[in-house]
């Protein structure tokens, strides 16, 4: 009896997440990990089957969350993995929760829900559970500067929840002074606001006021300049590998369970198999407070991503980090 019982518990927990959840301030719950699907930043000429490849590896491995955008255009590659995990019975609908995001030219409070529902469409799923302004800067369809304030946008995505497309709404790449000027003339507060945080860039007065206003951070591009792309930054990586060593386990796993100690939901983005399963097998150990302050120590105050040609456009967030 007891070992049927140790039999069907194994099973259980090789289908089950591997990630606890944080409340989001509207009472949703969004599991801590999220996988990264943005192909942008790291390999230029990654090819988006790859993304249905790791979007099924990552729901097998125990992640219940995944990160997608409309720009990145992977949203139907990403659907293709999360059907495929639900053919499989790896996971039901119910028991994942996908993000994806609103680009800068569809600002316009009518065109937010429009926008959503094509997201929908290329997913294949009947709701998203978290729907982000992508960035506070508007453009036209030709990538050229427009003009319409993101409280307009705001007003589209409080559409978009009232219809039952999405469960919970926030922001991505707003700076300090847009969130407080958007809770301030808003009925919904945001439940998250998705920046860039790593090691080499460590946001702590973002978090800090996150912390303060019940608004969780997810963190962009987590690894920072670990992962090489810049060969002229000089990083003396030996302090992190002296904690990896103490730990038994690899430089990246510890980078994100540094963010988790921050209480920031990291989102490693990777293709690779055996990595997608390392990064979130994080939660058998957890670093010292002394060992977060060395961490960031490795604090540059420089982006991995800044999106410079965008820096006349009204309601450009960044400053010149
Ligand atoms: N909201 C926004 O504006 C915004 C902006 C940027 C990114 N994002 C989101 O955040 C996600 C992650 O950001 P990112 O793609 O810029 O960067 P990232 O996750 O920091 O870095 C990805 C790179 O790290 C490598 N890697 C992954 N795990 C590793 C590990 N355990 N050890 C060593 N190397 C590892 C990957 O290579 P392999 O594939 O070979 O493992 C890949 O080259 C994106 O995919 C996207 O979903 C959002
Ligand atoms: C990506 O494209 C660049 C040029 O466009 C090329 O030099 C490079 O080898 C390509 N990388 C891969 C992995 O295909
Ligand atoms: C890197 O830092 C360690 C201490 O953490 C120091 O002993 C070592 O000399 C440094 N290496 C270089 C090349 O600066």
């Amino acid at each position: 009896m007891y070992l049927v019982y140790a039999i069907l518990s194994l099973i259980y927990m090789a289908g089950a997440s591997r990630a606890p959840c944080v409340e989001l301030n509207d009472g949703n719950l969004m599991p801590i990990v999220a996988l990264g699907t943005g192909r942008g930043t790291a390999k230029e000429n990654e090819s988006v089957d790859e993304v249905r490849k790791s979007v099924f590896w990552a729901l097998e491995a125990g992640y219940r969350h995944i990160d997608t955008a409309s720009v990145y255009d992977d949203e139907e590659q990403v659907g293709q993995g999360i059907a495929e995990a639900i053919q499989k019975n790896i996971v039901t609908r119910e028991e994942i929760f996908v993000t994806t995001k609103l680009w800068n030219d569809k600002h316009r409070r009518e065109q937010v829900v429009p926008a959503l529902q094509e997201s929908l469409r290329r997913l294949g799923l009947s709701y998203v559970d978290l729907y982000l302004i992508h960035f506070p800067v508007s453009t036209k369809e030709d990538g050229s500067a427009d003009y319409v304030d993101y409280l307009e946008t705001w007003k589209g995505m409080e559409d978009a929840k009232q219809l039952g497309l999405v469960k919970s709404i926030g922001v991505s790449n707003f700076n300090i002074e847009q969130l407080q000027r958007l809770m301030a003339n808003s009925y919904t507060r945001p439940v998250v606001n998705e920046v860039e945080v790593s090691p080499t860039f460590t946001q702590e007065s973002m978090v800090a006021f996150c912390r303060q206003n019940g608004i969780v951070v997810m963190g962009y591009s987590p690894f920072g300049f670990f992962v090489g792309r810049d060969s002229t930054m000089k990083i003396n990586r030996s302090a992190l590998y002296k904690i990896a060593e103490k730990y038994h386990k690899s430089f990246g796993q510890v980078i994100l369970r540094y963010l988790i100690e921050r209480g920031v939901v990291p989102i490693p983005k990777s293709t690779n198999q055996k990595r997608i399963e390392q990064n979130i097998d994080l939660f058998d150990f957890s670093l010292t407070e002394q060992e977060v302050a060395v961490i960031s120590g490795y604090n540059t105050n420089k982006r991995v991503i800044h999106p410079v040609d965008w820096k006349d456009y009204p309601f450009y967030p960044f400053g010149q980090e």
